[in-house]
């Protein structure tokens, strides 16, 4: 059984992936409003992430006989001035991210709740994929600069990425649901 303090902290984790995810899908929106459908795919795949991330903590929850409770999601920004800076608020958010799941691992050691602690992990090594490939956008975007050349290509980039869904979830709907 998890307990009260950790099971808290999931359905705060929960609404905050799904957050994240809402914030993918206005960088999309604002991809698109720039006439970049590269970006725009790439957001939208990374808003299916989030939400693949949500509810493989909503499926552990359950696993562990806890109760999940959705909470309000808050409104995501809507302009951004370009690619860079939805890039930029990419990695600044994902570095909060981190910050928070790195939180949860230290409260399930606190709680000698070691299955919760094995189960972060996954989230910890993914934090580190999502800056790494934030920073790289970001140091991608510098490089382009103004010049259309530049960013038609990162947006050709951009468009070829495909969403698969992550391995936790594949086995969570194997298991149906
Ligand atoms: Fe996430
Ligand atoms: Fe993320």
């Amino acid at each position: 059984m998890l307990d009260k303090r950790m099971q808290d902290a999931f359905n705060s984790q929960i609404n905050w992936e799904l957050y994240s995810g809402y914030i993918y899908l206005s960088m999309a929106s604002k991809f698109a409003d720039l006439g970049m459908s590269g970006g725009q795919n790439w957001m939208t795949v990374q808003y299916q992430e989030e939400l693949a991330h949500a509810r493989i903590m909503f499926s552990y929850v359950l696993t562990r006989g806890g109760r999940v409770l959705l909470e309000a999601i808050e409104k995501p920004e809507a302009e951004w001035p370009n690619g860079l800076a939805m890039f930029e608020e990419a990695l600044a958010h994902e570095e909060g991210v981190t910050a928070r799941i790195h939180d949860m691992a230290t409260l399930a050691l606190e709680l000698k709740d070691h299955a919760t602690y094995n189960f972060l992990q996954w989230f910890i090594a993914e934090q580190v994929e999502e800056e790494e490939t934030a920073m790289d956008w970001v140091s991608k975007f510098k490089m382009a600069g103004d010049h259309p050349a530049g960013l038609y290509q990162l947006d050709k980039e951009l468009g070829a990425r495909t969403y698969a869904p992550p391995t936790p979830l594949v086995e969570i709907d194997a298991a149906g649901g």
